[in-house]
């Protein structure tokens, strides 16, 4: 009995021993199948990803040398004849030169100003030369609602808005505490918010054309801060910021297939009366540029769909670069050459 037991015990060890052994030998093959699908993964990933870092140095490379090739290529400038260009402050300044300029060269000009009169008096300016495509509409552009609703009676009277130049800029050049709460909102409200609400009403026309252009008048001083430009510089600064935004954010969801294209403009001193009194020891380093010239480098600029310029166009590298020295040494050159704005009354 005894031993007919052990002799069972044996058998079922036996063969329930070749059976786990067996389910070993079989786990392991799926483990070692398992683990080679998963090398092979690997390695496939691992060469995917060597394959978009080749091409990306490859687009790099290509994309630098096409940049150096422009310099030496003269740029086709495009026409801007027949399109309809609506310029915010075209008043007085550089928007009103805007205005004269983009009517000269054939465009449907539509001027905005909070200043009806002086407005008119750029609107009748064109037609005197003799160009008739030209509107002009009060529009206060830090009113939310008004600019919705003079871009809707635009968009009725005149068309679609295909270039847009958001140009209407104000400045209190003051110490920080110096500045009323009210001239504070006003310039943020103004130079920056502004942008809002007119990309808001004119851009939606352009994305679903997938065609347009939109300008903005920035400052050098959107570049570097500087005294008694605590509010002016932070709103140029941020122009600066949101059209590097919006232009990434229609290529992302346009698949980099959108051709809105976006232009900032970075002015240094231009002779319109806006900064009171300007400050400068070497007038040849940065003298006072007229706003007809200003106006004729942004059309310019903008007909050569550049993402950005400085007014005039040799500072661009300069302000860029100086961004990488140590900030004492900006400090000292700064003092040196003494330019800036003096604090007005
Ligand atoms: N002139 C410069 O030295 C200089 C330098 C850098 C940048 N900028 C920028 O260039 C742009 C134009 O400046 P400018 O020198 O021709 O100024 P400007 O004062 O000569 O003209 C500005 C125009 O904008 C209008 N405006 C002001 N507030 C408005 C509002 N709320 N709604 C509609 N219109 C309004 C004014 O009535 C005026 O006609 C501004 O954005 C300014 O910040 C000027």
């Amino acid at each position: 009995m005894l031993y007919r037991m052990t002799t069972r015990i044996r058998k079922f060890q036996f063969r329930f021993g070749h059976q786990i052994e067996r389910r070993l030998i079989h786990d392991r093959r799926i483990l070692d199948g398992d683990n080679n699908q998963i090398i092979m993964t690997k390695i496939y990933d691992g060469l995917l990803l060597l394959a978009e870092i080749l091409f990306l140095i490859f687009k790099v490379l290509y994309f630098i040398c096409e940049s150096i090739c422009t310099m030496f290529i003269p740029v086709t400038r495009k026409s801007v004849t027949g399109e309809i260009v609506l310029v915010t402050g075209a008043g007085h300044g550089i928007g009103k030169e805007l205005a004269i300029n983009y009517a000269t060269l054939g465009a449907t000009v539509v001027c905005w100003d909070i200043n009806e009169g002086t407005n008119k008096q750029t609107m009748n300016e064109i037609k005197q030369m003799g160009k008739h495509s030209v509107y002009a509409y009060r529009c206060n552009v830090a009113d939310r609602e008004e600019v919705f609703k003079i871009a809707e009676k635009v968009r009725r009277e005149v068309g679609d808005v295909t270039i847009l130049v958001n140009n209407a800029g104000i400045a209190y050049a003051k110490k920080l505490l110096d500045q009323s709460v009210d001239e504070i909102v006003r310039v943020i409200d103004v130079n920056m918010i502004s942008h809002y609400w007119t990309l808001r009403a004119f851009l939606p026309s352009m994305i679903e054309k997938n065609r347009g252009h939109v300008v903005a008048i920035s400052s050098m001083a959107g570049l570097m801060g500087a005294t008694h430009g605590t509010v002016y510089c932070a709103t140029k600064s941020a122009i600066k910021a949101l059209m590097e935004a919006i232009s990434d954010e229609l290529r992302t969801y346009s698949n980099k297939k959108s051709l809105i294209k976006f232009t900032t403009v970075y002015p240094s001193l231009i002779l319109t009366g806006i900064a009171k009194k300007p400050r400068t020891r070497f007038t040849c380093v940065m003298e006072g540029i007229a706003p007809q010239k200003a106006a004729a480098l942004i059309i310019d600029a903008q007909r050569q769909n550049l993402k950005e310029t400085t007014i005039p166009s040799h500072w661009l590298p300069i302000l860029y670069a100086a961004r990488i020295l140590p900030n004492k040494v900006v400090n000292c050159i700064w003092d040196f050459l003494d330019i800036g704005v003096d604090a007005e009354d």
